[in-house]
């Protein structure tokens, strides 16, 4: 028991060949659009919540004056809805001209200007979600627009699809994306959109993060079933992330309508000891001082941010209590005692042999902000109803666990530019799945006729 459980968190270490296009060698911070603001078109009947450039700007400014940005949140990610449903007529698709008035250039340049970055949403194929259009039929077009405005990390949908379309179709915007030689991190969604037998080896050299399920809802009960959801998978999820991938168990809740603060800051635990990418979904303009505390508590970020980019574990599960635990830098641990129960606050013990780790350790309390002392077996928290407390175990001793990351020269993100014939099978051979994008493009798209014999 014991050895099972450390070995299974650190098994992964140093073993994981990750993808490595310079960008999200830690999971990606900032803010996105979709829980919150959803597809709200109507700007005269909500002229602050509409997605316009109005609403992207309202963030980035709360974002660089309102510590988010010195925190880490850099991203400001643009979702669903931000287009026109018709491209022009040379095929580009173009934002949509009443809410972007001067287009995603400018807003990615004023983001730029502010330190942040901007990220955008595509499908990959004829429609996105919210049925605005596509890239099959226009990938390589669509991902060099994305790079000419200044994008820095695309999230790539897969409505309107089937699963024999998504290797193709993931494949190819990853490479068009790739041979822009414009850094820009990419967000697939296709496990989403598969029941079993998800694709995470495929995934690991070509995505940086995917969403593993369900879109998360404003409520206890939806981020509790993804957390969950992420617990009963660990094992599979675990293998394939590392710097440069992650999984992604959607945005988080916290400075929305639905968390109390216990429920706020146990998701702001788990996604951190998941190394979940932290995307904040919330009106920035309307926080309150506890919701802005927990997102910008600076130890509990280190623990999503921690170097070995580890996926940290649920080591146990009741109805009532659940206990997560993260192999951190320097042989340091995080843990978060979670109570599931709803009726009144209980003790809870942390053994430390019962987890196969060995003290003593200096345990802090991350929320609380204080030193709880030296303990050499175990330590006891109070735990409210519905809440976490969020250590982190700091050996006494150099641990016998202890590792450091890999110690990894940062490879220059590659500019392929327009390839010669020889180098670009050079490269279909070095990248497998990742390999030149126009054969890929070409068999997605001939599938989808196959599919779909009447483009629409
Ligand atoms: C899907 C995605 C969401 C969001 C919507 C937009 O449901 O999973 O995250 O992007 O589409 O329509």
């Amino acid at each position: 028991m014991i050895i099972s459980h450390i070995t299974s968190l650190i098994f992964f270490v140093n073993v994981v060949s990750s993808l490595d296009n310079g960008v999200a060698r830690t999971p990606p911070m900032g803010w996105l659009q979709w829980e919150r603001f959803r597809c709200i078109i109507d700007c005269e009947t909500y002229p602050n919540d509409c997605v316009s450039e109005k609403l992207f700007t309202d963030i980035a400014n709360r974002l660089s004056e309102d510590g988010y940005l010195e925190a880490g949140y850099e991203y400001v990610n643009i979702d669903d809805c931000w287009a026109e449903h018709k491209r022009d007529k040379n095929m580009n698709m173009v934002a949509d001209k009443k809410r972007f008035p001067r287009g995603i250039g400018a807003l990615a340049d004023f983001m730029h200007h502010k330190g942040l970055k901007m990220g955008i949403y595509t499908d990959f194929v004829t429609k996105t979600c919210g049925g605005y259009p596509g890239s099959i039929f226009h990938m390589q077009k669509d991902t060099e627009q994305f790079a000419k405005w200044g994008i820095d990390m695309v999230k790539v949908d897969g409505c309107y699809s089937c699963n024999s379309l998504m290797d193709e179709g993931y494949g190819a915007m990853g490479a068009y994306m790739n041979a822009t030689g414009r850094p820009m991190l990419y967000s697939c969604s296709w496990p989403a959109y598969i029941a079993k037998d998800k694709p995470y080896k495929q995934l690991q050299p070509m995505c940086n993060i995917w969403r593993n399920w369900n879109d998360i809802q404003d409520s206890f009960d939806s981020m509790m079933s993804i957390a969950n959801y992420m617990g009963d998978h660990q094992e599979e999820f675990a293998k394939y992330v590392g710097p440069g991938n992650f999984n992604d168990p959607d945005m988080l809740l916290i400075g929305d309508y639905s968390l109390s603060e216990g429920e706020s800051q146990m998701q702001m635990a788990i996604w951190s000891i998941m190394a979940a990418p932290l995307f904040i979904s919330a009106d920035l303009r309307k926080m309150k001082q506890w919701q802005k505390d927990i997102l910008l508590n600076k130890e509990v970020i280190a623990v999503n941010q921690d170097p070995l980019g580890l996926f940290g574990k649920r080591l146990l599960k009741t109805s009532i209590e659940q206990i997560w635990m993260k192999v951190l830098v320097d042989g340091a641990y995080s843990v978060a005692i979670v109570s599931t129960r709803h009726d009144r606050p209980v003790y809870q013990t942390f053994s430390f042999v019962e987890y196969g780790i060995e003290g003593p350790f200096m345990v802090r309390d991350l929320f609380q902000k204080k030193d709880l002392g030296t303990m050499a077996t175990k330590v006891t928290v109070e735990v409210d109803p519905n809440s976490v407390r969020m250590l982190k175990l700091t050996p006494k001793k150099k641990s016998h666990t202890q590792i450091t990351p890999k110690k990894k020269q940062h490879k220059k993100f590659e500019r392929p530019g327009k390839q010669p014939h020889k180098q670009v099978n050079e490269r279909k051979q070095q990248h497998g799945l990742f390999g030149w994008s126009d054969d890929m493009a070409v068999e997605a798209e001939k599938k989808y006729m196959r599919f779909h014999p009447k483009r629409h």
